[in-house]
This record gives C-alpha cells, sequence and structure tokens, in this order.
C-alpha cells in the first residue's frame, strides 16, 4: 500500500539553523528538502537584478511571472536557478539579506508562493523550513518544530558562514542585520513569524547539528509510524 506523505515543518528566527538541520533531517528520512525562505530570497535577487525598486507589488509581480525559476535536486543537494542562471549562493549574500524581508511580506507575493508549497507537500513527503510552515502553509504538519537560538550563537553562525564564502562582513554588524530582519518578520501583519501552539520548540544554542537532526529524526519516527 502507498504511504501517506508526512510533512515535517521547522520554522524559526533567522541563523536558528533551519536549513542546515532541515535539509539533514530530510536526507535522513529520505525525503525532499523544501527550502521556502530560498523562493522568497529567488524573487528578492530577481528585483535586485532587474534594477526596479521594491516599493510596488504590481511591479515585483511582473518581474516574478517573467522569471523562471527552478528548483533542482542533485545528490540531495538543492540548487536554484533564476532563468538558467545558478544562484544558489546568490541569493545568500548580504544585499539579498536586507530587502527579502520587505518582499516575503507582501500578500501579494505570498499568494503565489503559498500554493506552490502547499502543491509540493500534497505529493511527496517533505521537511520544510521557513517562517510560517508550521502556522500558515502546512497547520496539519505531522510534527512542528520551532528552533531558536540565541542572537549571539545566531549572530556567530551567519558569520562564520559569510566568511566561508569570502564574505568580509564585521560581526557586529551581522547581528544587526539579523535582528532588523526577525523584527520586521515578527511584526508584519501576513504570516508573522511565530511559534506554532502545538511546535516543539528547541532552542540549539548549546547543541551540535548532529544532536539537533537526531532529536527531530527521533520525533518525526515517532510520529509517523
Ligand atoms: O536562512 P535564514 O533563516 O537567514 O533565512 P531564510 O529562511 O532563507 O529566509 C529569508 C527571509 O525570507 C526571511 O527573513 C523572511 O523574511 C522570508 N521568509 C518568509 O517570510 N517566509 C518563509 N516561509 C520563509 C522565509
Amino acid at each position: 500500500m502507498k504511504k501517506k506523505p508526512f510533512i515535517v515543518a521547522i520554522d524559526g528566527p533567522a541563523g536558528s539553523g533551519k536549513s542546515t538541520t532541515a535539509k539533514l533531517v530530510a536526507k535522513e528520512l529520505g525525503v525532499t528538502f523544501l527550502d521556502s525562505g530560498a523562493m522568497y530570497r529567488t524573487v528578492a535577487l530577481a528585483v535586485l537584478k532587474s534594477g526596479e525598486g521594491f516599493d510596488d507589488p504590481d511591479k515585483i509581480l511582473k518581474i516574478l511571472f517573467s522569471s523562471k525559476i527552478d528548483f533542482k535536486f542533485e545528490d540531495s543537494r538543492l540548487s536554484i536557478l533564476l532563468n538558467g542562471e545558478d544562484v544558489t549562493d546568490g541569493i545568500r549574500v548580504p544585499a539579498v539579506n536586507q530587502v527579502v524581508p520587505i518582499v516575503a511580506a507582501m500578500p501579494e507575493i505570498r499568494r503565489q508562493m503559498v500554493p506552490v508549497q502547499r502543491k509540493i507537500g500534497k505529493k511527496i513527503s517533505i521537511v520544510a523550513e521557513g517562517r510560517d510552515i508550521g502556522t500558515v502553509v502546512f497547520p496539519k504538519a505531522d510534527l512542528k518544530i520551532f528552533l531558536t537560538a540565541s542572537i549571539d550563537t545566531r549572530a556567530q553562525r551567519r558569520f562564520l558562514e559569510l566568511k566561508s564564502k569570502n564574505h568580509d562582513i564585521a560581526l557586529e554588524a551581522i547581528k544587526k542585520e539579523i535582528e532588523l530582519r526577525d523584527l520586521k518578520d515578527t511584526q508584519r501583519k501576513i504570516s508573522p513569524l511565530i511559534k506554532a501552539v502545538d511546535a516543539i520548540e528547541l532552542d540549539t544554542s548549546s547543541l551540535t547539528i548532529a544532536e539537533q537532526v537526531d532529536f527531530i529524526v527521533q520525533k518525526a519516527r515517532e510520529r509517523i509510524s
């Protein structure tokens, strides 16, 4: 008998380790990893590339509709292509970090993104990460995790990640950017970053990646079986 697809939702603030964790949890469970942040980031990058501003949702929608965005899964690595160009690293640069909350707060944009995410979750089992996965996109997810970590830990993680990609940004500047983005994400009207009432909160400040992955995989196996 064909098994019913299951959904693990991982939400949380910037730098809490959602991407790394979700990717490894998906690999361990043998299912697909859905990076919803990458979708909003790709739209933000498309707008930056177009030279348009960020104040007119209609113009941004036009850019979205005229762009070709593809997700490619190869050897459990997720690549994102914007009009044929690999932007997997290009969407994670400081310039995109600054503008992505503007795009993500637009109802017009979310109305396009959420159905795409739901469509994927209807067909196949996924581990999805973002800000509103357990609250809005998949309120009936089999398992909901809310990942947190102290602001200093999150800033330090992002600092090391950017440094490894040769971005030379001061730790203090990263901390400010994360604080500002979290503020915008939690205070916006539509789909704000908030812990779902039935989510398990996991503070990863003093956990290793392996520990947090093991915790979630175990919980997921309990729920699915
Ligand atoms: O990796 P990090 O946590 O820094 O960011 P991300 O998950 O790639 O998300 C980037 C931005 O996209 C967030 O700061 C939100 O503004 C937005 N986002 C959202 O609004 N809803 C989601 N489900 C995922 C991301």
